[in-house]
This record gives structure tokens, C-alpha cells and sequence, in this order.
């Protein structure tokens, strides 16, 4: 079959592949090509034990792979035959030198600008994918451009919004699609070759075209708006403890508020995954350059908050648990970041195990879709350690459970018979308020929410 245009999309990752798959399922007539230099994860997405777990995600695979979505390793082909390249490596925080821990390492990004020039035959429309800094796009666009061959590369930003665990519903139906151009006759050419593939699926109106920079830093400011929303909740959790007031009817009565709203309003034991912390910052590190440090402070401190929240959890494990869990067996149901994902990148899990482990207690860690990473993350320090997939297993002889993501099977547990099987006196942290308290206190269990009053039997 000849197909109308030819998509490359670098980087197989979590934004890479659901992207791609929704992409190719809703435009038959491209051709879309994934490619990593990852050769197990390209494997897998060829397979049906895709490289990530996203509701719906291999229903739409299957649709699209072989007709006109294809995965591979071959970069160079890749590159050469692609009309449109969609770059959506990682761009972690840095670790090293100037700027570590803040900045964003564009390694990969730069890597791959130097690859798109060395396998270019043709002129090629570049499309940010990835989160990076403000100005990343012009950097890009003069590292494509400073090549011999005399190739036009047009670099237009695509920042992605979707949320991992609803990343096909959120690629299918976006608040918004963001493509962001220079404001010249080819800039606003490309952005709008960009617009027609959106176009297939997305109504006119959720299409937003700005000026490059606009783009850039939309989508750090988007994540920085909905880390400070958890963060401040999770501030006024602390408060509630102190006080006889319920985190959970705070939340409700003020995002009752049409101005303020309900979502992103829910006390937890922190916010996780590979993007709020990595682009708040980011953007703390690009206000500091500019000698904006009031600004810089201000979303520093939701950082400073959440550290706050994990630390404050597993103080009240340890308190409660009478100042000691030396050989206690402890199980944390859920380590993945949110629910529906098997991603641990940045989970307070992670935190809160390592902590606990450092305290020398017997861990048990389950969850239906994260035990693959979960091993990768605590690899060398997992001694005491055992991973189990089922819950009641789990459970068996504990003497805690401290609840880190909001698994539906976690709500549905038939809490009688754990606590039948748990030590006594048996305890219960829930750190994302997913439980009923009162039926637990009433089963026996001692019970300790998130802002909100303990329920104990002692
Ligand atoms: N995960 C999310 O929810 C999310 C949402 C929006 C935006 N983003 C942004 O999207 C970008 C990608 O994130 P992700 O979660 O998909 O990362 P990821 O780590 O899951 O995937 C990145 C992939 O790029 C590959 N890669 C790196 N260098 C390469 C190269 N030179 N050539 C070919 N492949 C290469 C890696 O092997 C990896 O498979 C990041 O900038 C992130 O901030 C992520």
C-alpha cells in the first residue's frame, strides 16, 4: 500500500508508543514507524506483552501494527524514509555537572539531532515531543541547520499531556492538543502539517497553535499548576491531623468552588512519576538562570511539600507502631506512582520502602502491574524483601498495611478476612484515603488516614 506520508516517532517509551498506536489507528493513510535503541522494548511492543501497561492500549495496537504501525530498531532507515519526525526520548534531570539535580539532561535530545542530520536525505518537519527546557526548539533548529548537506529541518514543539494509567483516553479525547511554531511563513506551514494530523480525530477547537516558547513552557507550567494542587492539599492534610478537621471534607466543600474545582483536590502520600518533580524543577532552574529566584523559591517549596508528605507518612508508621518495626512484617499494597500503570519513576513507594527497610522491617510489596519494577528499584537493597501478587498472600501474618496507590482491587479487598490472617493488633495507613475507615475500625483493624482523625483501639 502507498501511504500519504511517512511519521518517525524516536523513542518507544510511555509517550512514544501510546502516541504512535493512537496516531496510526486514527490516520490509515501514514505510515508510522516506532523506533528505539532499546531492542527489548521494540521486541515487545512487536509482541503482546507490551513494554507498558495502559488500559486499552493493545486493543489499539493490534489494530494498527502491520497495517501502517511498524516498530523497530532500524534508526537510520528510519530516519531516511521519515517525512515528519516526532522525537520523544527521555530528558531525565540531570545527575551530573552543572546544573545537577535541576536541569534537564538533553543528551538523548541532542543525540538524536545529531542522527536525524546524519541519516537525512531530504528536508524534514521535527516535532518536540519530548518535555524540555524553553528554548530547546531554537537550540535543536540550529543544531539540525548547521549541517554540509544544505537540508531544511523545521522544528515545531508538541508537548504531550496525556496522564499515564488513562493515557488512550486522554490521546483520543485531549482537553487539548498545544503545537507550538516559529512564527514564520515555513514555521506556521509546518505547525500546521502537524494540526492535520490532529485534525483526523480532534476537534478544531481543543487545536491550539502559539509561538514556540509559549509551547515549551505551557507544559512545564501544566505540570508545576497540578503538582502545586496536590502539594497544597496535601499541606492542609498535615493541618487536619492536628486538628479534629477531615482532609476529605475540606477538599469537598472548597472544590465545590467552580473557580477552584474538584479534581487534583485529594490528600495522598505524595505525588510520583517521571514528570512533576523532573519539570517543576526544571522550571525553578530556568527561573534561577534568569534571576528570578522568588519566583524559583515559590515552586521549589511544592517540591519541599511532597518530600514533606512521604516523610511525615513513614514517621507515622514508625510512631504508631509503637517506635519500633524491627522484624515487623509490613505490606504496601500498590508501589507503582498511580493506579492503572506498572511506572515507579519517582512512586513514593520507593520512598516509603526504603525508609521502612531502613528501619529493618520485613516488607511485602504488591501490586498487580509494578513488581517487575518494583524488584529493578529496590535491586541490591531488597533483602527482607518479597514480592507477591496476590493481595490475601500478601497480607498473611502482617502486622501493617500501609496503602501506597489507589488500585481498584484494593478498595474491593474483603477486609474480614485480612484482618483474619494479620497479626493483632493489626494496622492500616492509608495513604491515598481509598478505604472505608470506619467499617475497618469496626473489624478490629487500628486505622490511620491521611487528615483526618485515627481510629484506634488502644
Ligand atoms: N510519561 C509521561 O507520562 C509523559 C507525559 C508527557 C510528557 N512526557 C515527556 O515525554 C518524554 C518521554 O517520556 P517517556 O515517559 O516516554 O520516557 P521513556 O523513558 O519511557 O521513553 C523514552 C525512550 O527513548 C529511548 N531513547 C533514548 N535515546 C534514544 C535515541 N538516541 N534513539 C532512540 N531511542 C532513544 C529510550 O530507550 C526509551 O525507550 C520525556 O521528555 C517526558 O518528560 C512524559
Amino acid at each position: 500500500m502507498k501511504f500519504s506520508k511517512n511519521i518517525l516517532c524516536i523513542g518507544a517509551g510511555y509517550v512514544g508508543g501510546p502516541t504512535m498506536a493512537i496516531i496510526a489507528l486514527k490516520c490509515p493513510e501514514y505510515k508510522v514507524t516506532v523506533v528505539d535503541i532499546n531492542e527489548e522494548r521494540i521486541k515487545r511492543w512487536n509482541s503482546d506483552d507490551l513494554p507498558i501497561y495502559e488500559p486499552g492500549l493493545l486493543e489499539a495496537v493490534r489494530v494498527a501494527r502491520g497495517r501502517n504501525l511498524f516498530f523497530s530498531t532500524d534508526i537510520p532507515e528510519g530516519i531516511r524514509a521519515a517525512d515528519i519526525i516526532f522525537v520523544s526520548v527521555n530528558t531525565p534531570t540531570k545527575t551530573f555537572g552543572h546544573g545537577a539535580g535541576m536541569a534537564s539532561d538533553l543528551q538523548h535530545w541532542e543525540k538524536t539531532a545529531h542522527q536525524i542530520v546524519a541519516y537525512s536525505e531530504k528536508p524534514k518537519l521535527i516535532v518536540e515531543k519530548s518535555t524540555l527546557p524553553v528554548r530547546t526548539a531554537e537550540a535543536m533548529e540550529r543544531i539540525l541547520s548547521g549541517n554540509k548537506k544544505n537540508i531544511h529541518f523545521e522544528v515545531v514543539s508538541n508537548p504531550e499531556f496525556l496522564a499515564e494509567g488513562s493515557a488512550v483516553k486522554d490521546l483520543l479525547e485531549p482537553d487539548r492538543v498545544l503545537i507550538g511554531s516559529q512564527q514564520t511563513e515555513s514555521g506556521l506551514k509546518a505547525a500546521q502539517v502537524i494540526v492535520d494530523i490532529y485534525a483526523h480525530w480532534v476537534p478544531a477547537g481543543k487545536i491550539i497553535t502559539t509561538n514556540l516558547w509559549s509551547a515549551e513552557l505551557s507544559k512545564l507550567v501544566a505540570n508545576a499548576f497540578l503538582a502545586q494542587r496536590i502539594s497544597s492539599i496535601n499541606a492542609i492534610s498535615a493541618l487536619c491531623e492536628k486538628t479534629d478537621a477531615d482532609v476529605a471534607e475540606i477538599s469537598f466543600a472548597v472544590g465545590s468552588d467552580a473557580r477552584i474545582g474538584s479534581r487534583f483536590m485529594k490528600a495522598s502520600v505524595g505525588f510520583g512519576g517521571s514528570c512533576f518533580k523532573k519539570d517543576i524543577l526544571n522550571l525553578v532552574y530556568i527561573c534561577r538562570s534568569y534571576g528570578l529566584n522568588e519566583v524559583a523559591d515559590y515552586w521549589e517549596k511544592v517540591i519541599t511539600m511532597n518530600d514533606y508528605q512521604q516523610e511525615r507518612f513513614v514517621k507515622k508508621i514508625i510512631k504508631e507502631m509503637f517506635n519500633t518495626i524491627v522484624g515487623k512484617k509490613i505490606t504496601l499494597l500498590g508501589f507503582a506512582f498511580k493506579a492503572n500503570t506498572g511506572d515507579t519513576r519517582e512512586s513514593p513507594g520507593i520512598y516509603v520502602a526504603k525508609q521502612l527497610l531502613e528501619e529493618r522491617a520485613a516488607l511485602v510489596i504488591c501490586d498487580p502491574q509494578a513488581l517487575e519494577n518494583a524488584r529493578k528499584d529496590l535491586a541490591g537493597l531488597d533483602h527482607g524483601v518479597t514480592y507477591e501478587l496476590d493481595p490475601y498472600r500478601a497480607v498473611e501474618k502482617a502486622q501493617a498495611i500501609a496503602v501506597i496507590t489507589e488500585w481498584e482491587v484494593f478498595k474491593k479487598l474483603d477486609f474480614e478476612k485480612v484482618f483474619s490472617v494479620m497479626q493483632k493488633p493489626a494496622f492500616i495507613f492509608d495513604g491515598r484515603n481509598i478505604l472505608d475507615h470506619q467499617r475497618l475500625f469496626k473489624i478490629g483493624f487500628n486505622v490511620f488516614p491521611l487528615g483526618k482523625p485515627s481510629l484506634t483501639h488502644f
